[in-house]
């Protein structure tokens, strides 16, 4: 009896190593642990940075065994900002971090296998920020990958554990890795609470940690904080005894945290105050803040994310209420643009405000948590979408005036440049919900450091960090079978998502709720008309599209020609973006040679066939990863693949019922009738009352 229960103990261990060696919660990301080998490092500075540098090479050396690894503070011209050199055997930079980020850049090409013999790399940005939409409450805005790193709920709120210290590490560790160098810790619609002493003093507990890997805090303010926590009758920006309370406000912030990297501030915008509610300008509310905060070397970052429901082109707001104001902010002002008119839809032209302001630093703002693709349930690669977006040409300053040279400072002298991420982290083991959701935050920091990388080149380096077998072996056609197909597969998967969504330029036609699935149909009375999806779709018997020409709400004219013109005709503007620029009968011929309603179709279909694809892609994957996470993407490539279908049905049944045109034979018949699509919430798959 004794025996079998040691045989039996013997093979349960072995299982359980089993499972283990092939069981991976994704919480290293793209730096899971290697086995080094031994390097001598000699350092000349003791600093925090260069102390975790030198330990970070003994424990990823993956280079020759024995090396020695010189690091280096110099006084290279070549060498601008945070950047660095690299040969075989040294790092040199300009600055403490400079160093950190070589090391990790030499690390990632030994583990890539790309080679470091001579390298110079600077950073594209000087600020290179990652904002949380995080709640005090632990609840995150848009947020799909558990409750808040930084915040908690309940009777702890406030303690600041060991477990909370050792994420935050993490956190600060992998951001450093990538060259991400600043958070702002809450939502932007902020709670005045943010700014009690009793939060403060959690906030210098966190930039506590976040400080020996370069990344400096910030916070979301409320611009009625002075009346809301300080108890004044207004927060007028031109109030003396408002100023007075920013001036306190401010001195108990940098007594705590010296090194505070400022405010980002959304004001007058979906019903939070702003200067607007005391008849004053963004550039009065912005310059008073950045006036207290200049003395601290603070910065504001003011967003321009606004829109009222009163006019006829949402798209076309932020331009009409900021460009009056280009030169009149203070030096320390960044104007925070959204990457799009709209609201980070899965396509949408950039936004005009890119290279129109000349006078004032514009700051681009991307979205990294899927709000509009699929949350954390749809394998979504956002590099692509990003790429298309800073590669765009504005021609403010003619032709090569494109989003990243008009941001970055290569055209425009700017004392800061700036890019920022609406981060998709949460409490999840794998930080992100998705496992393929890691490479949309690993992306957004090395693009942030380099602006012109491809999002080819950043899949094949994070699925090589994040998947190649722990031995760094290649063996067995990891190649062929696994790097290939699956990173064809990340490039291909947003366009999917547009194909299947919103194709030909079609935007926020989804679901009231949580923005997940279609809603073009979504128009109950009493709702702002620009919260709903025919305000932006305008399909009818003619046809379908926004009219953004001249003969209607003309947003063309806010783009540098050639583009006004060239959006403008319908025969010059890219298919991408037609029906956000035009309204089109339904039998208006496209490049395809079909009619504007059987291309929609077709589309739609491609969405659904390419996620189908994805579908075998991984399944084929299934003997280079380990069970865990091959399991985890392979569910939720079924349900992407259900919400594909949900979206082309739903959608074109829907249209349907205005083109009056027959689905073609080769597009997949619908499974279901309208009137379900229009009364399943596709989020919960559950009914929901019509409206
Ligand atoms: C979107 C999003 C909101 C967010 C807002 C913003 O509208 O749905 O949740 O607050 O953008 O960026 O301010």
């Amino acid at each position: 009896m004794k025996k079998i229960h040691l045989i039996q103990l013997f093979f349960l261990l072995i299982a359980l190593v089993h499972v283990n060696a092939f069981a991976n919660d994704g919480h290293d990301l793209w730096l899971r642990p290697v086995k080094a080998n031994p390097v001598k490092v000699v350092a000349s500075s003791k600093s925090a940075q260069v102390i975790i540098a030198t330990k970070e090479l003994q424990q990823g050396w993956t280079g020759q065994s024995g090396a020695t690894i010189k690091l280096s503070l110099v006084k290279d011209t070549a060498i601008k900002g945070d950047g660095f050199r690299l040969t075989q055997n040294s790092v040199e930079a300009r600055t403490e971090i400079g160093v950190l980020y070589g090391v990790y850049e030499m690390l990632r090409r030994q583990q890539t296998g790309q080679s470091y013999s001579s390298i110079v790399s600077n950073p594209s940005y000087n600020l290179r920020i990652l904002n949380h939409w995080d709640n005090l409450n632990a609840s995150i805005e848009r947020g799909y990958a558990g409750e808040s790193i930084f915040w908690r709920k309940g009777d702890n709120a406030f303690a600041v554990t060991e477990a909370d210290k050792v994420l935050w590490q993490q956190y600060a560790r992998a951001n450093a890795s990538i060259g991400i160098n600043s958070a702002v810790l809450n939502n932007v619609n902020a709670s005045p609470q943010m700014l009690s002493t009793q939060y403060l003093q959690r906030v210098k507990a966190i930039a506590d940690v976040l400080r020996p890997y370069g990344i400096k805090t910030y916070l979301s303010i409320n611009f009625a904080t002075p009346i809301k926590l300080g108890n004044l009758p207004t927060a007028d920006p031109l109030d003396k005894g408002v100023i007075k309370w920013w001036e306190a406000k401010a001195n108990e912030i940098y007594k705590l945290i010296p090194d505070f990297g400022g405010f980002l501030v959304k004001a007058n915008s979906e019903g939070q105050p702003g200067p607007q509610d005391y008849k004053r300008t963004h550039a009065d509310g912005a310059n008073m803040l950045a006036d207290i905060l200049k003395k601290h070397k603070g910065i504001v970052m003011w967003r321009a994310f606004v829109y009222n429901a009163s006019e006829k082109d949402r798209a076309k707001q932020a331009y009409a209420e900021f460009m009056p104001f280009d030169g009149k902010f203070s030096d320390n002002v960044i104007i925070q643009v959204k990457n799009g008119p709209i609201d980070f839809q899965p396509r949408e032209p950039f936004s005009p405000l890119f290279g129109a302001m000349k006078k004032t630093p514009v700051m681009a703002e991307v979205q990294i948590t899927q709000e509009y693709l699929g949350h954390s349930n749809q394998l979504a690669y956002l590099a692509t979408m990003w790429e298309e977006f800073l590669k765009s040409d504005t021609w403010q300053e003619g032709k090569n005036s494109t989003v990243a040279r008009v941001t970055d400072g290569s055209i425009f002298l700017q004392k800061y440049s700036a890019i920022a991420g609406v981060a998709n982290i949460g409490l999840d083991a794998n930080w992100c919900g998705h496992d393929f959701a890691q490479a949309n935050w690993y992306a957004f920091g090395r693009l942030a450091w380099s602006n012109n990388m491809t999002s080819e080149a950043i899949a094949n380096e994070w699925l090589k960090l994040t998947f190649l077998p722990s031995d760094g072996t290649t063996a067995n056609g990891w190649d062929e079978n696994f790097l290939k197909p699956v990173q064809q597969m990340m490039l291909d998967s947003r366009e999917a998502v547009v194909n299947y969504s919103m194709p030909l330029g079609l935007h926020h036609i989804f679901s009231a709720h949580e923005h997940y699935g279609p809603g073009p149909w979504y128009a109950p009375a009493g709702v702002r008309k620009d919260w709903t999806p025919p305000y932006y779709h305008q399909a009818d018997a003619k046809g379908i599209g926004f009219d953004r020409t001249s003969t209607g709400s003309n947003a063309v004219s806010q783009y540098h020609e050639p583009l006004a013109s060239e959006f403008a005709f319908v025969s010059s503007c890219p298919e991408k973006y037609i029906l956000y620029f035009h309204h089109l009968p339904w039998d208006h011929k496209l490049k395809s040679g079909r009619i504007l309603w059987d291309e929609l179709c077709y589309r739609y279909q491609d969405g659904l066939d390419e996620v189908r694809k994805f579908q075998k892609i991984w399944d084929k994957a299934e003997p280079y990863v380990d069970t865990q996470r091959f399991t985890a993407v392979q569910s939720k490539l079924q349900r992407q693949c259900r919400d594909a279908q949900f979206y082309k049905d739903g959608c074109l049944l829907y249209f349907q019922q205005f083109s009056k045109r027959p689905i073609p034979f080769d597009v997949e018949r619908p499974v279901n009738s309208l009137e379900y699509y229009e009364k399943t919430d596709p989020l919960t798959m559950k009914e929901v009352i019509k409206h």
